[in-house]
């Protein structure tokens, strides 16, 4: 295995990183540095000329990957070697969303199982939106309560907030409600708000043992019966979600009502499974099939464009060149566009899971630094926030900013709310990476008509060390296909690092001492 800090490039990337690299402000006087490291695929454009980067540093980069192997990897997890080792399985969340028609590496099994499953998942949102799906008094089933956490809940809500505006409020059409914490309250506001005879629950739990989601899901049905549901009508209100149907069919859930993905997806990579369906139900299904389409135009980018011009690629050497040379912790990642309220959660979950790791895939301990803590929320109320720490604080803090250059919004002053949003996200970008220097902030406090004695004593308060790198993602419009691109883009970028590093992205097992410690709690308690 070849471990990154044996590869040729890595001391030579550290030998860049001690040496001087011009300040951001100066980089960025380059007319051409903008165009040079821009580049765009599938609906999206990568601004990378804030990276703390020269041309040296950019072609280390790139060494670094061609010696770790990268495409030789990447052709390892489409082709479903078992490259989860620790669980012995294939991941191929890429299989969920290939082409209909032809099979991909991944071969004809997995194909069939896949477009089976996704032609029932379709199906049933159909019927359910057509008012098809009738409740124990026989009504047509109005409110979808998805109950289901971490993996089983980020992914289906932070799309469905995304591309809510794909359900028209002039059509009343089916609502879909999220509930993923047990305590009591969060499920309650949701039921409260309902009529027991037109809801249905969908449990979705890729192992459905997880003690949140069997709490919610037992005492949501509990609510059915006590508001009327005959016991022997419960399963007209129940939807399971699983890779273990027989652990479902043991709670009771019916078979023809259980919707199947595979131990092969890992549960923060399977809004692309029949997991998507509360989202298949909020958006249609022409549109989720539009999402997954999406996703496939940024794998096949991933697979075929060189490493120079390769969007998950470069976000992810950005990632290594911040993390392991220049020592940056945390990552920031800030939409301006409050539909994407819920994708920095999102990309947490599936980054710091994925890569929160201490040993190499043989084993041994990690020799270099992984995952960083990854964080953040919307762009424009994090400015009223958490920005100053940005701008001033001891911390250097990575960003990405991810903007969305065409709006629809049907209000009369939608541009001009755009026009706002937008300019902030460029200031902004701009403000962090080339600052303002002492002496900068004295000549602007006099002109602004300071003496110089207490602009003197102003300008260490009002002046900004800047250099802060940053990616600028634009969506050329916020649509299912683009949303679809933008998560496969950063499960990719999530793959490269982790191949780099020599980690294992797709296993969790951090999360299991403290679930078997609850476990073992509870027994001593009964
Ligand atoms: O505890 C973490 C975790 O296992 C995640 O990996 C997963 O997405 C979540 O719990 C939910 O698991 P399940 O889908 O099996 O209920």
């Amino acid at each position: 295995m070849k471990l990154p800090t044996t590869l040729p490039a890595w001391p030579q990337l550290q030998a860049l990183a001690a040496g001087p690299t011009p300040h951001l402000r100066e980089l960025l006087t380059d007319p051409h540095r903008a165009q040079r490291l821009s580049l765009s695929a599938a609906g999206i454009t990568l601004d990378a000329s804030r990276q703390r980067t020269t041309p040296a540093i950019q072609q280390a980069l790139l060494a670094l990957a061609e010696q770790s192997d990268l495409a030789a990897q990447r052709d390892a997890m489409f082709r479903g070697d078992a490259i989860n080792a620790t669980e012995g399985r294939p991941v191929l969340h890429v299989a969920l969303r290939g082409d209909p028609l032809h099979a991909g590496p991944w071969g004809p099994t997995v194909q069939s199982d896949v477009h089976r499953e996704l032609a029932r998942v379709c199906d049933f949102a159909r019927d359910l939106n057509a008012g098809a799906v009738l409740g124990f008094a026989g009504d047509a089933i109005t409110d979808v309560v998805n109950i289901g956490i971490g993996g089983s809940d980020l992914g289906p809500r932070m799309a469905n907030d995304a591309l809510a505006h794909l359900s028209d409020p002039a059509v009343p059409g089916t609502r879909v409600h999220y509930v993923s914490n047990p305590d009591a309250w969060a499920l309650w506001s949701v039921l409260r708000g309902l009529d027991a005879k037109r809801t249905l629950l969908v449990v979705s739990s890729k192992t459905f043992t997880t003690q949140e989601t069997l709490t919610n899901a037992a005492s949501a049905q509990r609510w059915l019966t006590d508001n009327g549901c005959p016991p022997q009508d419960l399963s007209k209100h129940l939807v399971a979600i699983t890779a273990s149907p027989a652990q479902a069919a043991r709670l009771g859930y019916p078979s023809e009502r259980t919707f199947l993905f595979w131990d092969w997806v890992g549960g923060r990579y399977s809004v692309w499974s029949a997991l998507g369906l509360p989202l298949a139900i909020a958006i249609g299904p022409e549109n989720f099939r539009a999402f997954l389409a999406g996703a496939r135009e940024m794998d096949q980018h991933f697979c075929t464009a060189p490493l120079a011009q390769n969007l998950p690629v470069q976000l992810a050497l950005a990632g290594i060149w911040n993390r392991n040379f220049l020592q940056l912790p945390t990552h920031l990642i800030v939409p301006y566009a409050s539909r994407l309220l819920r994708f920095t959660p999102f990309v947490q979950q599936m980054d710091m899971e994925s890569s929160g790791k201490r040993t190499h895939t043989d084993g041994n301990p990690a020799t270099v630094d992984t995952g960083p803590i990854v964080w953040g929320g919307l762009g424009i109320d994090g400015q009223h926030a958490y920005f100053q720490l940005i701008h001033q604080g001891m911390h250097t803090v990575p960003v990405d900013f991810i903007g969305v250059q065409n709006e629809d919004t049907p209000l009369p002053l939608a541009a001009t709310h755009h026009g706002v949003v937008n300019l902030n996200l460029r200031a902004q970008a701009q403000a962090m990476a080339c600052g303002r220097s002492l002496q900068d902030t004295q000549a602007v406090l006099e002109k602004d008509g300071m003496s110089t004695a207490d602009a003197a004593a102003m300008a260490p308060h009002r002046s900004f060390e800047g250099n802060i790198p940053s990616n600028v993602l634009w969506l050329d419009r916020l649509d299912p296909q683009r949303l679809g691109a933008l998560i496969a883009l950063y499960e990719h970028k999530v793959f490269t690092q982790a191949a780099i590093w020599r980690i294992n992205a797709y296993d969790q097992w951090g999360v299991e001492l403290g679930k078997t410690m609850a476990k073992a709690m509870e027994q001593r308690a009964v």
